[in-house]
């Protein structure tokens, strides 16, 4: 539990040899000193967005047996999508004075006041998968997660690549991740870049579906109603896509042939749907943050320096590499 941070409980530590050496020349054998005691180990606050998605289920999952491997106390909470519970928990953490505080933002907006209350009570923030759009970067240690525009992209460039040929236009269809979320906006962004290089390839409609199965089926099938050709989905997500795929079957079309299902995250099941040939392609996006986040926050603990930027190492998946991939998927 914290009582003090690094150089301060070094500080302290010199302070107290001096004031104990000082009165032992007086004479006094009282080296009570009255400081508080620290029991070396670390508490760690987490905020976590919710429950949402297969993605977030095996990043909590991720996180929990990391820290329990670490040997760091963990305390966490579920903030059910919504920004309010995220600040709240936030400020119980400070509150109960935990060493080092870790979340995941579930919008980028609104998080300097909260952030700042972190920095003066001297508690180290590090993001962990999405970010924030704070421009005083020192309101947080480091920001460790994906690179969203990088997935949008890839995304995109693997469509523009299969559909070089067409000689007419080609309908997408996007669902998007929640309204203000850091992977929805720049999911978007970097997909929509990509595709410009192609004029035939158009986003016809683009709706949240909050990273949800639910949502996802229920966006397609208002699209499904108010479009007669759809040729392409982009799902900000596996679940949205295997949500979409509910619709689109009851609709009467077969998902992956009359409609290219594009999607990120490659969990199990969105790995299956591509193995099936259901989805066309994903753009990987790990959530096994855990060990790295629990390393940080030793680091951030202990004083050390470390970069304010750690990106996640991923990859992509056609149906093929999908099928030799699975066997060995983690999550
Ligand atoms: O922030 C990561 C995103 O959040 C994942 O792609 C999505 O599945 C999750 O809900």
């Amino acid at each position: 539990m914290r009582t003090q941070s690094a150089p301060w409980r070094a500080a302290a530590v010199l302070a107290s040899v001096l004031l104990v050496g000082g009165v032992a020349a007086c004479g006094n054998s009282d080296t009570g000193g009255g400081g508080t005691k620290d029991d070396g180990k670390i508490t760690m606050g987490f905020s976590q967005v919710g429950a949402e998605s297969g993605w977030r289920t095996a990043n909590t999952t991720s996180i929990k047996e990391a820290a329990t491997a670490a040997g760091i106390e963990l305390k966490f909470d579920d903030a059910q999508q919504k920004q309010e519970n995220q600040i709240k928990a936030i400020r119980n953490y400070i509150q109960q004075k935990v060493d080092v505080i870790a979340f995941s933002p579930v919008v980028e907006s609104g998080w300097d006041t909260v952030l700042k209350e972190a920095k003066d009570a001297d508690i180290p923030v590090i993001l962990t998968d999405r970010s924030v759009d704070s421009a005083d970067k020192s309101l947080y240690k480091t920001f460790l997660g994906s690179d969203f525009v990088k997935e949008g992209k890839l995304a995109g460039e693997w469509l523009v690549e299969q559909k070089k040929t067409a000689s007419g236009p080609v309908n997408i269809v996007e669902l998007q991740g929640n309204t203000g979320a850091a992977p929805a906006n720049d999911r978007k962004k970097g997909f929509g870049e990509a595709i410009a290089a192609n004029p035939n390839l158009k986003i016809i409609a683009s709706q949240p579906g909050d990273f949800t199965r639910a949502g996802g089926k229920q966006v397609m099938e208002q699209f499904l109603k108010a479009n007669k050709k759809i040729d392409v989905l982009f799902a900000h997500n596996d679940d949205m896509g295997l949500g979409a795929l509910e619709a689109i079957t009851a609709a009467g079309k077969v998902p992956g042939k009359d409609i290219t299902i594009i999607t990120v995250d490659a969990v199990k099941d969105g790995m299956q749907a591509l193995a099936d040939g259901k989805f066309n392609f994903i753009a990987e996006c790990s959530p096994l943050l855990g060990p790295q986040l629990m390393d940080l926050a030793k680091k951030v603990h202990a004083g050390e320096e470390v970069p304010t930027r750690i990106e996640t190492e991923e990859t992509t998946f056609t149906t093929e590499q999908a099928k030799e991939a699975l066997p060995n998927r983690k999550y």
